[in-house]
């Protein structure tokens, strides 16, 4: 298979930087196809705005979604994100490798979603969740925290971590994609932050370097996380009443 990282961190030699190096040499190693976004390195521009159209459907407002329309249409998307959606195609697997950054992706990411997910190109009103345009494709966030894990269970400091991901989530499978569960490595937090000794510490990260080589291999087949779809949904995208996900005790 061919698997997309998009790999979202300033430092090549983060441990960020580490778990994209495992995984693009344990992907490898197994006869696959890996190609990486380096956001940073690539010099991504995450802002979207008018600067990144000529010949603007509209020159007097900037509507977003109606100039990537226009430009999706016109084949004249600026290139970063024509390269983008090519290797997006591409993929049958794509990895967002990042760490947690105020409870969420960091902009840099978050950027990349609203400038590359072209509305009337990779998706549209009728062109979304189970029949998103990258429908058969698989997609995972492998997720770094400052914290220790309690702080993100149920009632812990940080936030459910569920909950935490459900905007990415919901978004990749927005766009069609199945969901894997994400690989989140807590607590990756070192030098003077660090909650643990450094030789721990250390320890800590070498056996979740070694986790994510394990997990990489079944990635391809493992299940994915069941959303519910068109069919589940009545007229206004709520789930029939009759539906079992509705159940409340
Ligand atoms: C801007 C910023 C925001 C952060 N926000 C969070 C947060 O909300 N929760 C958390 O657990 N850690 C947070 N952290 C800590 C990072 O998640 C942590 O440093 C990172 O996962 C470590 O991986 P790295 O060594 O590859 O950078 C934040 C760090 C930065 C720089």
């Amino acid at each position: 298979m061919n698997v997309l990282i998009a790999f979202c961190h300033p430092e090549p030699h983060s441990f960020n930087g580490a778990l994209k190096e495992v995984a693009v040499e344990t992907l490898q190693r197994q006869g696959h196809g890996v190609e990486v976004s380096d956001l940073y390195a690539e010099g991504f521009d995450p802002v979207e705005g008018p600067a990144h159209y000529a010949g603007r459907v509209d020159p007097d407002t900037f509507l977003p979604l109606n100039e990537q329309r226009h430009a999706f249409d016109r084949q004249a998307l600026p290139d970063d994100v024509q390269r983008e959606i090519a290797r997006l195609e591409r993929a049958d697997l794509i990895i967002l490798q990042f760490p947690l950054w105020w409870h969420g992706l960091p902009a840099m990411l978050k950027g990349w979603f609203d400038r590359v997910m072209v509305y009337g190109g990779l998706y549209s009103g009728s062109m979304r969740y189970d029949r998103g345009h990258l429908a058969g494709k698989r997609a995972i966030c492998s997720v770094t925290t400052g914290s220790p894990a309690a702080a993100f269970t149920r009632h812990g400091r940080g936030g459910d971590m569920a909950t935490l991901m459900w905007p990415t989530h919901c978004s990749l499978y927005y766009l069609g994609l199945e969901v894997l569960a994400p690989q989140v490595v807590y607590g990756v937090q070192g030098g003077g932050l660090s909650y643990q000794a450094e030789g721990e510490f250390r320890e800590h990260l070498e056996s979740a370097k070694a986790g994510w080589a394990q997990r990489l291999p079944t990635l391809e087949d493992a299940p994915t996380i069941p959303f519910s779809g068109w069919q589940d949904w009545d007229e206004h995208g709520v789930l029939e009443a009759e539906h079992p996900l509705s159940w409340r005790p």
